[in-house]
C-alpha cells in the first residue's frame, strides 16, 4: 500500500491544471512576440525565408536528407502534383561517437557518404551520367546547377538562418555536442563533403523538420485550407507556423519574396521559458536538467519530448528504489506476489544508467488496461531487468508513467493553442442552421461539456445535431509528426482536452482545429522547399556561393 500511495503522491506532482495551461499560454504568447521583435530571446522565432506553403500541384524529382535525432535518412521524392508523391528512402543510425565528435568534418563526411551510397543504390543511372559529365565538363567553379540534384537538408537543430540554403548553428540539442560546429554554416559544411566525393548534388534548401512537416501537411492535407502549423513531438519537440511578415520586426539579412506578406517562422519552442517563470517543475525535472549536457536550456522540451520522458520515469523509479520505506521491485515474500514468486531487480538493470530507459515504456504502460497488467509486467521484466515484478509494482509504474505523459500532452496543447491564438486564426464562432434552440443556447450547452473526453464527444454530437457544423474555410489545420504523438495512446486526445481548457479557444474553437499526422515531413517537406529554392535560383547560378563560404570558413579557421 505504501508504494501505491507514494505513486499517487508523485503522480499528483505532475498535475497540470487548466489554470496552469492558461498561465503558460499567456507567457508563451508573450515570449513568441518578444522573439519576433528581438534576437537572442528565449524562444528564437527564426525566420525561415520560406514565404508560402504549397498547394499540392508541385512536381519534380528532389533529394532530401534528414539529420535530427537518432537516425540519418536519405530520400528521393518524386512529386507528382495532385497532392501525390513517390518516396524512396534509406535510414542509418547515427553512430553515438559522431554525435559528440571532435570535429564537424567527422559527422558531415559521414552524412555525405550516406548520400553517395543512396545515389548508387537507387539512382544509379543518374549518378553515373553525372559522374561521367563531371569528368568531362569543367568550369572554374565546378559543374552547372542544371546537371545536379537539388537537395533539401532537414537539419533539426536551432540554426540562425540567413537565406534559404544558408544558416549557422546556434546550439546543439538532443544529446549532440560538437562544439566546433557552433557558428558554422551547416549547408556549407555538408556541401564541402559532397564536393569532396564529387557527387552531383546541390544543397538547395536548409529546413527544420517542423518546417518540413508544415510543408508536407500543406501539400497533402485535405481541402483547400493552407496549414497553419507543423509540429514535432518526437525525440525533441518544436513547431513552425505561418506568420505575418509585418509582425517580424527584428532584422532579417537574406533576400526573400515579400509578395505573400507571410513567412514561416521556426519557433524553437523547446526553449520556451528557459527562465522557468511558469513551467511546471518537480525535483525529478531538476535532476534530469542538472545531469544533462545542456543544463538550463530546452526546459520546455525536457518536459515534453520523447528523449526525456523515459528519463524522468527512470529518475523517479530510482528514487523509489532508494527509499527505505517503499518496496518497489523487491517483493521478498512469494505469498504477497500474485505470481507466487519473489521479485528482484538485476544489478545490471538499465534503470541504473542515465538515459537507460526508452520512452516507449510509457506507451506500453498506457496500453495495458487489464486487471493483472500481464503485458506491462513482461515489459518491466525485459526493459528494466526486473524478475517477477508484482502487480503493485506495475500499477505504480503505470500511475507515474501516465502522469508524466499527460503533463507532456497538456504542455503540447499550450504550444499549439498559443500559436492558434497569436495568429488570430479562430474566426468568430461556428455557423449554424436554425434549430430548435438559439445558437447561443446551444453554444452554452456545448461549453458545459468542455471538460472530459466523453463529454466532448457528447458536445460534438450535440453541435452536429443542431447543425453547428464547422465550415471548411473555418478549419485551422495543424500537421504533427514524431514518435510520441504517433505512438502514445491518447496523446492527441489529451492535447485536445488541453485546447478546450484554453480561454479564447474553448470547446467551440477546439472543434475547428484539425490535427493530422504529417508523415515524411522531413522528406516531402524538404523536397518542396528545395523546389521553391530551385525556382528562385537564377539559371546561371553556380555552386560557387556555397563553395566560397566553405573556403572562407577554412581560411578563418587557419
Ligand atoms: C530542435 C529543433 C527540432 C526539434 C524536433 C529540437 O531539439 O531544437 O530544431 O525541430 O528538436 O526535432
Amino acid at each position: 500500500m505504501a508504494l501505491h500511495a507514494e505513486a499517487q503522491r508523485i503522480a499528483a506532482e505532475f498535475e497540470f491544471t487548466d489554470t496552469d495551461v492558461n498561465s503558460n499560454v499567456a507567457e508563451f504568447i508573450a515570449q513568441m512576440k518578444e522573439g519576433l521583435e528581438k534576437n537572442a530571446t528565449t524562444m528564437s522565432q527564426i525566420p525561415t525565408y520560406v514565404t508560402a506553403v504549397p498547394n499540392g500541384t508541385e512536381k519534380g524529382l528532389y533529394l532530401a536528407v534528414d539529420l535530427g535525432g537518432t537516425n540519418f535518412r536519405v530520400c528521393s521524392i518524386d512529386l507528382k502534383g495532385e497532392s501525390k508523391f513517390k518516396l524512396i528512402s534509406s535510414k542509418v543510425a547515427i553512430p553515438k561517437e559522431l554525435m559528440v565528435a571532435k570535429t564537424a568534418k567527422e559527422l558531415f563526411a559521414f552524412l555525405a557518404k550516406q548520400i553517395e551510397l543512396f545515389l548508387q543504390e537507387h539512382h544509379n543511372d543518374h549518378f553515373e551520367t553525372h559522374i561521367r559529365r563531371r569528368q568531362t565538363v569543367s568550369t572554374p567553379e565546378g559543374y552547372r546547377d542544371e546537371h545536379i540534384f537539388n537537395l533539401g537538408f532537414t537539419f533539426s537543430f536551432p540554426v540562425h538562418q540567413i537565406g534559404i540554403n544558408r544558416g549557422t548553428l546556434i546550439r546543439w540539442t538532443k544529446g549532440f555536442d560538437i562544439p566546433e560546429a557552433i557558428g558554422q554554416d551547416v549547408c556549407a559544411l555538408l556541401q564541402k563533403e559532397i564536393d569532396l566525393l564529387r557527387l552531383p548534388v546541390k544543397v538547395a534548401a536548409l529546413v527544420n523538420d517542423t518546417v518540413g512537416t508544415l510543408m508536407a501537411r500543406s501539400y497533402t492535407s485535405p481541402g483547400k485550407t493552407g496549414t497553419l502549423l507543423g509540429a514535432i513531438f518526437g525525440t525533441g519537440t518544436n513547431g513552425a507556423y505561418v506568420e505575418k511578415l509585418s509582425k517580424i520586426t527584428k532584422p532579417m539579412e537574406g533576400d526573400y519574396d515579400k509578395t505573400t506578406g507571410e513567412m514561416v517562422v521556426n519557433t524553437e519552442w523547446g526553449s520556451f521559458d528557459n527562465g522557468m517563470k511558469v513551467l511546471p517543475n518537480t525535483i525529478y525535472d531538476e535532476q534530469l536538467d542538472k545531469d544533462s549536457v545542456n543544463p538550463g536550456i530546452q526546459m520546455f522540451e525536457k518536459r515534453v519530448s520523447g528523449m526525456f520522458l523515459g528519463e524522468i520515469l527512470r529518475i523517479i523509479l530510482v528514487s523509489l528504489l532508494k527509499s527505505p520505506t517503499i518496496s518497489l521491485f523487491g517483493d521478498d515474500d512469494s505469498a504477497s506476489n500474485d505470481w507466487h514468486s519473489t521479485s528482484e531487480i538485476k544489478k545490471s538493470s538499465p534503470l541504473f544508467t542515465q538515459w537507460g530507459v526508452d520512452s516507449s515504456i510509457l506507451s506500453d504502460a498506457e496500453l495495458d488496461n487489464t486487471e493483472e497488467l500481464g503485458v506491462l509486467r513482461q515489459h518491466i521484466s525485459r526493459v528494466f531487468g526486473v524478475i517477477s515484478p508484482s502487480l503493485e509494482d506495475a500499477q505504480a509504474v503505470k500511475t507515474i508513467a501516465h502522469a508524466i505523459a499527460k503533463r507532456s500532452a497538456r504542455l503540447a496543447a499550450v504550444a499549439l493553442g498559443a500559436i492558434v491564438l497569436e495568429t488570430d486564426r479562430l474566426a468568430p464562432v461556428v455557423s449554424s442552421h436554425p434549430g430548435p434552440k438559439s445558437t447561443s443556447d446551444i453554444l452554452d450547452d456545448v461549453a458545459k461539456f468542455k471538460i472530459a473526453d466523453a463529454a466532448s464527444a457528447t458536445a460534438n454530437k450535440l453541435a452536429d445535431t443542431a447543425g453547428l457544423t464547422v465550415n471548411d474555410d473555418e478549419i485551422v489545420d495543424i500537421g504533427v509528426d514524431g514518435s510520441l504523438v504517433e505512438h502514445y495512446p491518447g496523446f492527441k486526445d489529451y492535447i485536445r482536452e488541453g485546447l478546450r481548457a484554453i480561454e479564447g479557444i474553448g470547446a467551440t474553437g477546439e472543434r475547428k482545429i484539425r490535427i493530422g499526422i504529417a508523415q515524411d515531413g522531413s522528406g516531402v517537406g524538404a523536397a518542396l522547399i528545395a523546389l521553391v529554392a530551385a525556382k528562385m535560383a537564377k539559371p546561371t547560378d553556380y555552386l560557387g556561393d556555397l563553395r566560397r563560404a566553405a573556403a572562407l570558413a577554412e581560411d578563418i579557421k587557419a
